[in-house]
């Protein structure tokens, strides 16, 4: 077992950090009917329709609508016409995670830093302005078509960005109790984690935080190898997976396979009562992963004493995980595209930082009997 933890890292000094990030900003997903992937977020996850931004505001060649809730935000963007790089990435990727966008005092220096390290600008610096002030907006690129943008929002204090209109109170929101991202992953390819751990360590600033191999993450069939990176104060965490050799194909594959390359495979969202917070899921239409009977009779005995009752947590499928620090608590969404790409973590931490370990035997094997049902193994 090879677990490295850091519980301050090391460029956690805010002078050696060269890019301090104030936390996740935003995800924008590019995909094939915005309109209706806002219904899906708003009356199934939650979230309140904030922000739009489309023809009626100006824009032409796409629709925007931003969800939010907690500090939870995404945009939602749809390409108007075919033959554009929107359309594109819909076309290779099906709906999926275009921009982790990642909040900073300083959208420049940022770009600057990270260019300057190495990172392939996507757009330069630039300033957008409307009636309530201005943010600058830079872009760079990461694993396969995701990019980073770093927004600056200092002088701003409009609905979300310039360009974007106030949307009237939510009626057809019903909110979950999701609060904020606790970390999003992303899958490499084949022997490709160690270079994008070297980006994100050389060019990002961040610090390896933990990592698992292949012993510990693997089940009869598939294999992955994952290497947490953190940044300087902790508020963003990308862990990486590349797929490893298993007797038949590794789920990391099949979603290689499907999205066309690397990409956001899951987005972790934090909640304070995962009972409440799942079952409300439940009720509203999201379909989590199924853990068999037997993890729950072995939980109490691997985990020791918790505060919820492990009746309620089987019920749902909630799994349960310790390490010297505390306790977590998670479950997993199924895609929630038709194509086996990105999927949600709901996760309630009690104390512990962990992202699972334990937990990974038993959730793969959920996973790989969804893949066998799909004819991909
Ligand atoms: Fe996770």
């Amino acid at each position: 077992m090879s677990t490295v933890h850091h519980p301050v890292p090391a460029s956690a000094d805010p002078i050696a950090d060269f890019l301090p990030l104030k936390g996740t900003d935003h995800v924008e997903f590019y995909v094939g009917n915005a309109r209706q992937a806002a219904y899906f977020y708003r009356a199934a996850f939650g979230m309140s329709l904030v922000a739009y931004s489309g023809p009626e505001t100006g824009q032409r060649d796409r629709a925007s609508y931003v969800v939010q809730q907690g500090k939870i935000r995404f945009v939602l963007t749809t390409p108007l016409r075919s033959g554009n790089p929107i359309a594109e990435h819909i076309d290779r990727h099906g709906d999926a995670v275009r921009a982790i966008a990642l909040w900073v005092d300083d959208a420049r220096a940022a770009w600057q830093a990270t260019v300057s390290r190495g990172a392939v600008s996507v757009m330069d610096p630039e300033v957008f302005s409307d009636e309530h002030g201005h943010a600058v907006l830079a872009s760079i690129r990461t694993y396969g078509d995701t990019i980073h943008t770093f927004v600056e929002r200092g002088s701003y204090n409009g609905p979300f960005l310039p360009g974007f209109r106030g949307t009237p109170h939510d009626t057809i929101a019903r909110p979950t109790g999701l609060l904020h991202i606790d970390h999003m992953v992303g899958n490499v390819g084949w022997h490709e984690m160690d270079e994008w751990v070297k980006f994100y360590s050389n060019v990002m600033g961040f610090s390896l935080y933990q990592h698992f191999d292949d012993k510990d993450i693997s089940t009869e069939y598939s294999a992955l190898m994952s290497k947490v990176m953190s940044n300087g104060n902790g508020y963003v965490k990308f862990p990486i997976n590349e797929p490893a050799e298993g007797k038949r194909k590794s789920q990391i594959e099949e979603y290689l396979d499907f999205y066309a390359g690397p990409g956001v495979q899951h987005i972790a969202l934090a909640t304070k009562d995962i009972l409440h917070t799942v079952n409300r899921l439940h009720e509203q239409g999201i379909e989590f992963l199924r853990v068999p009977h037997t993890y729950y009779t072995e939980l109490q005995r691997r985990i020791g004493p918790i505060d919820e009752p492990i009746e309620e947590l089987e019920k749902l499928g909630i799994l349960v995980d310790r390490d010297d620090e505390g306790y977590m608590l998670q479950i997993f969404t199924r895609p929630v595209e038709d194509r086996p790409t990105l999927f949600f973590e709901i996760i309630q931490r009690k104390g512990s930082r962990s992202f699972g370990k334990g937990n990974f035997k038993a959730l793969f094997e959920a996973i790989e009997r969804e893949q066998q049902a799909r004819g991909n193994m």
